[in-house]
């Protein structure tokens, strides 16, 4: 059958189905929104943005957060891919910074940016800029590794000014 992207009524279904808590839904609703806020951003910058991809990705990129054994953004995509969703999967697989050491896992497509820069501007239910962000991680999870955490800053404010072609996010 050929894949395509579950529709947001699906979506809520597959969040059912796994029983996630409502913090990371409430989590999941924000992303969603700035997503689509910072596609129209995106769009007036020329780039084309499939927006039903996008919303679909942000509802759902956290959708193994409660139940995963390594890493809840690769199995959140090969849980979407097993319910024949692969563009979402896809996504999905590419948020998370910690696996930016294999190409494959560096979000490449604007839809894959976008998730990614979405979730790190949303922090405990407000949107907040990158240097807020990556200081709130500093301080609750104090880094083990200051160079590799050093380097998701980087990356980070490159996906910034890759879409929206500024260096400190806005808050709005
Ligand atoms: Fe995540």
């Amino acid at each position: 059958m050929k894949s395509r992207i579950p529709s947001e009524q699906e979506c809520l279904e597959l969040i059912a189905e796994v029983g996630l808590a409502s913090a990371v839904v409430m989590h999941s609703i924000s992303v969603k929104k700035l997503a689509l806020a910072l596609a129209d951003d995106v769009e007036k910058r020329g780039m084309a943005v499939n927006r039903p991809l996008v919303s679909a990705a942000a509802l759902l990129h956290d959708i193994k957060k409660m139940d995963a054994e390594v890493c809840h953004g690769i199995e959140g995509g090969d849980f979407l891919r097993k319910k024949g969703f692969h563009e979402v999967a896809s996504v999905v697989e590419k948020h998370c910074l910690i696996n930016l050491d294999d190409p494959y896992f560096v979000p490449k497509t604007t839809e894959e940016k976008i998730i990614m820069y979405s979730d790190l501007r949303v922090s405990t239910g407000k949107v907040v800029t990158l240097d807020e962000r990556f200081d709130y991680i500093k301080k609750r999870y104090k880094p083990k590794n200051p160079k590799a955490f050093q380097e998701y800053i980087a990356f980070a404010k490159q996906l910034e000014w890759e879409l929206l072609g500024k260096v400190d996010g806005r808050k709005d």
